[in-house]
């Protein structure tokens, strides 16, 4: 095989095997994300789409009360929202934006998981029509396994 034939090869091989760990580890397209939420939420249904369209698999469980699958992950109450996630061994609670998710995978921290407690106006899936693109400003908190937070990431009202 004439050398410049030989390189060409090794070097299809080469980025054929470079291509496929990449592929394997995004975690969009290896993680699955099961909500707990009640049947009558239309706010826990808007977020699934945002994660939907964002590229995650989502498996919806409806169930009568969110709050003892938060107490059985170890999300506190007082961080507590109207859903219940969980995605690759992190909690995820409440209305959180799908990039802090994939952040969050991405960088793998050594904590429970992700919260945005109550339901700010503006956040994914609490930002249809009805509510004329207000937004209030909110924090993603990452959360300890003791329940200690920080902020993770910070969302602003936009200027007007
Ligand atoms: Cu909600
Ligand atoms: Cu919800």
């Amino acid at each position: 095989m004439p050398w410049s034939t030989r390189r060409r090869t090794v070097l299809a091989a080469l980025l054929a095997s470079l291509a496929t760990p990449v592929l394997a580890q995004s975690p969009r397209a290896a993680e699955a994300v099961t909500v707990y939420k009640s049947p009558t939420c239309g706010c826990c249904n808007d977020w699934i789409t945002h994660l939907e369209a964002n590229g995650f698999r989502v498996k919806a469980v409806d169930v009568a009360d969110t709050r003892p699958y938060r107490s059985r992950f170890g999300m506190p109450d007082k961080l507590g929202s109207c859903h219940t996630a969980m995605v690759a061994g992190y909690v995820v609670e409440g209305h959180v934006p799908a990039r802090e998710i994939t952040r969050l995978l991405r960088e793998r921290p050594d904590a429970l998981g992700l919260s945005v407690p109550g339901m700010p106006i503006g956040s994914p899936g609490m930002d249809g029509p009805e509510y004329r693109g207000a937004v209030d400003p909110y924090d993603v908190l990452l959360v300890r396994a003791d329940g200690r937070t920080t902020v993770y990431a910070s969302y602003a009202a936009p200027r007007r």
